[in-house]
Formats: C-alpha cells, structure tokens, sequence
C-alpha cells in the first residue's frame, strides 16, 4: 500500500510534498506565483511535451506551431517523412516565422525583412547580407535554433533539455503498453479545446481517480453492470449484458468516442448471447466474445487493430495510461480518448481531447483541424466532460478558503496524484535524470484508483 521512506526529508521547494505526509497536497502548488514560475523554470523546459499528433502534419513540408508558456516551436515534417522542430523566432530581430500551421515549399521567409531559411532550419538568405556587421551574420549563427523532437506513439514530442533521455524511455512502462495496443496506428476522428479557469495539476487531476465517478457521472453508474457486483449477491446473466451494453453507450456517448461508436454496435450485436451462470466466467466470456467481435469487425476493414485478447492476459487491459506530464492515452477496446494539457498561468489551463480510432488504409479522415477553444461550460460539451468541468472551477475557488490548507488524498485511491505531484517537486529540486526517470516510471503506470508509491526521493 503506502509505501513511501518516511526518513527522507522534503525536497528544497516551497510548499513541496511532505515526504511524511504524502497524502496531502499543499493549496499553494495550485495558485502561488511563485511555485507556478518554479514550474515555468524548473519542470517545462526538462519534460517530453506531446506537441502534435502526426497525422496534423501528414505530407512532407507540412509544418504546426506548438506553443507552451512563452516558448513557440515550429514543427516539421521532413522530407523522409521524420520530424523536427526549431524555436519559431527570427534570428534577426525575432519574429515568430509561422503562425498556426501550413505547409513550406522549401523554407520559411521572415515576414518582417525576408531573412530565409531551410528546411533543415539553416539561414538560406539574408536581404543586403553585406550591410549588416560580419559579427552579426556569421555562417552558423543565423540558422533557426533547433529543438530535441521524437516520433513516439502517433504523436511528435519536443524537449528542450537535450540531456533528457528519450522520451520512449521517459514514457515505459506506459510505452510498452500502449505500444502493444498498436496506439500508433491510431487516427484522430474528433478534436475538441477546453479554457479551464483551473491549475493545470489540478485540471489533469480530476481525470485521474475512479472515486469521483459515482457521483460526478451518476448515468455510469449502472446496476448489474462488472463493477457494481457484489461478491455472492445474485447474479443475473442477461442482466449483466444489457448493463454492459448501457455503459458501453454512456460511455460512447458521454465522451463522444473513447468507447467507439462501431464498438458499441458491435457490442450491441452480442446482446443475445448465453452466458454461464457463474458471475466471474460470464465477464471473462463476454469480454472474449466482444473483443473477438470487435477485432473482426476491424480486420474486415483492413484495420490495423492487436490481439486485444492476448493483451487482456497479459494484463494490458487498462483504460488509463499517463505520459508525464500533460498527455494521457485512455483506451478501451478498439479505440481511445487522449488528453493533452498546457498551463496558460497559474489558474488558467488549456485542455485537449481527441477521440481516436482505427481505419481501413485509405479509409482515415482528414487531417483534424485546430478546434475552437470553449470554455468550461459551453453547452455544446458531451456529458461526461461537461460533469468534470462543472466541478474544477469550484474546486479552484474552494481552494483558496482562509481555513483550508492541504487536499487530503484517499491514499488508495487518489495515490496517482501524489505520485504526480511527487514527481514535479523532483523536477523543481532539479534532480537529475538518473533519480527522475525512475520515478517516471512509477507516475506512467495504470491503473487509475493506484495508491502512494515511493519515487525513490
Ligand atoms: S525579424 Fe525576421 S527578418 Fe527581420
Ligand atoms: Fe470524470
């Protein structure tokens, strides 16, 4: 359960995590000014940031703009089809070179005074070179900064810390995982932005513990259904289907993806079969006989889909994987939702789904276009998100009462956030990477009710 070394001492932050008290999470890391501009200087510029899904940049020459904090990056998709990334700023006098995205021919100009460069990022032309002083022009010195930039899991990370392992590594064993589950075949079907008047922990937060969930999204919570039965109460086998399939439908229809429309069909084709009297054999046969379906429904397709089955045995089988900091891939049989989260100040946040599923070749949707950003309680949000966002701006609030000092975590069941919140005080202590990446490797692991874990500091 709680294992954490009671002997170590805190780290060197303010309002850092009491080693002795890991189940409790000062207010202040949710609104100081000062832990949040540690966070700018200590754990952004250190950390694999998901800057966009590869199929926004799916042709050569294509390119997006990822903006964190005050830094903006461009991203690029070279001709070999890899990626790479630069700082988006002039290295004359400093203008973003690209807003958004587009494609290049063989470069980008400056908008301002025309000064050029390649695609490897590499200063190609600079108008009236001679005027300028030799220091000011020198070969080498006028080429785009460049960015670290990985391919990993259908999405293009960047880091700023060249010493920072890569991020496959900084990602396993979610890596492995999600890896298994094919998540890179994976397109985005939908695409949706929410502005959160919340912390950016706080926000990811919400999305990380089961325990909120009968109360916060009732419709979920379905009698019958695998997690609502008792141990030696009756057990009714059709019943059990039909509560499946209604959470299924919730779930499809509250996330607007997550649990794949043609899933629930599937699912929905299944109704009428028999299943055995005994409560545990009946869900292991029901969830062999839907993830068969499931794969072959997506295999007639020409669908690139796992044994979903053999991953059930190999205990691949969860619905939440995290990806430190701000992404998270949330699986469940063929397809997922994914989250992404960017600070826009201490209480301010920007969140992204995406719903992603698998396609026949040449079936894939087009490439997603940037959302409209909404804000937390616009009516045009599905339910489920809707329910999660009508609680944080509250909690944010809430949180700066006079009387109120420290969250309380269920050390059971919302461990993941002290893990979470364990892992950025190691960062804003400037740990390095040989004591971070093992606790990377605790913070990236499902499931979500995950109790304390020890980091190691
Ligand atoms: S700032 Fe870019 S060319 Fe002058
Ligand atoms: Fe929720």
């Amino acid at each position: 359960m709680a294992i954490v070394d009671q002997k170590r001492s805190a780290l060197p932050v303010p309002y850092a995590m009491d080693p002795t008290l890991p189940d409790r999470v000062p207010k202040e890391r949710y609104f100081d000014p000062d832990f949040y501009r540690l966070e700018v200087d200590r754990l952004w510029p250190r950390v694999w940031q998901m800057a966009c899904r590869l199929e926004e940049i799916p042709r050569p020459h294509d390119f997006v703009e990822y903006e964190i904090l005050d830094q903006s990056v461009v991203v690029l998709r070279t001709d070999d089809m890899g990626v790479r990334a630069f700082e988006n700023a002039c290295r004359h006098r400093g203008v973003r070179i690209v807003q958004g995205r587009g494609t290049c021919e063989s470069g980008f100009k400056c908008p301002f005074h025309g000064w050029c460069y390649g695609l490897d990022g590499a200063n190609s032309g600079i108008p009236r070179r001679k005027s300028f002083a030799p220091h000011n022009v020198e070969p080498g010195d006028v080429d785009l900064v460049p960015v670290r930039c990985e391919v990993w899991g259908g999405c293009a990370w960047i880091n700023f810390d060249n010493d920072a392992p890569p991020v496959r590594e900084c990602m396993e064993p979610a890596a492995t995982i999600l890896e298994a589950w094919k998540v890179e075949s994976l397109r985005a079907e939908k695409w949706y932005a929410a502005r959160l008047p919340v912390n950016w922990k706080l926000a990811i937060e919400a999305f990380v513990e089961m325990y909120h969930v009968v109360v916060t999204h009732p419709q979920l919570d379905i009698p019958g259904m695998r997690y609502s039965l008792r141990p030696g109460a009756p057990f009714d086998p059709r019943a059990f289907i039909n509560a499946e399939i209604e959470y299924l439908q919730a779930m499809s229809d509250g996330m607007d993806g997550m649990v794949h429309a043609n899933d629930v069909r599937v699912a929905e084709g299944l109704r009428g079969m028999e299943l055995p009297a005994d409560p545990e054999l009946a869900i292991s046969t029901w969830n062999r006989a839907l993830n068969d379906a499931v794969m072959r429904w997506h295999r007639e397709r020409r669908a690139d889909i796992p044994d979903i089955n053999e991953l059930d045995e190999h205990g691949f089988n969860e619905t939440f994987y995290p990806c430190f900091p701000h992404y998270f891939v949330l699986p469940m049989y063929s397809g997922a939702s994914s989250y992404r989260f960017r600070p826009l100040g201490p209480e301010e946040t920007l969140m992204e789904i995406w719903s992603l599923a698998r396609f026949g070749e040449g079936e894939e949707p087009v490439t997603p276009t940037p959302p409209e950003v909404w804000e937390c309680d616009d009516p045009r949000w599905p339910p489920i998100p809707a329910q999660d966002f009508s609680n944080i701006p509250r909690q944010q609030k809430g949180l700066h009462a006079n009387g109120f000092e420290y969250m309380r975590l269920n050390e059971r069941l919302e461990g993941h956030i002290s893990n979470l919140q364990r892992t950025v005080d190691g960062f804003l202590a400037g740990l390095p990477y040989e004591r971070l990446l093992p606790a990377l490797h605790v913070v990236n692991v499902a499931p979500f009710d995950k109790p304390v874990l020890d980091l190691g500091f």
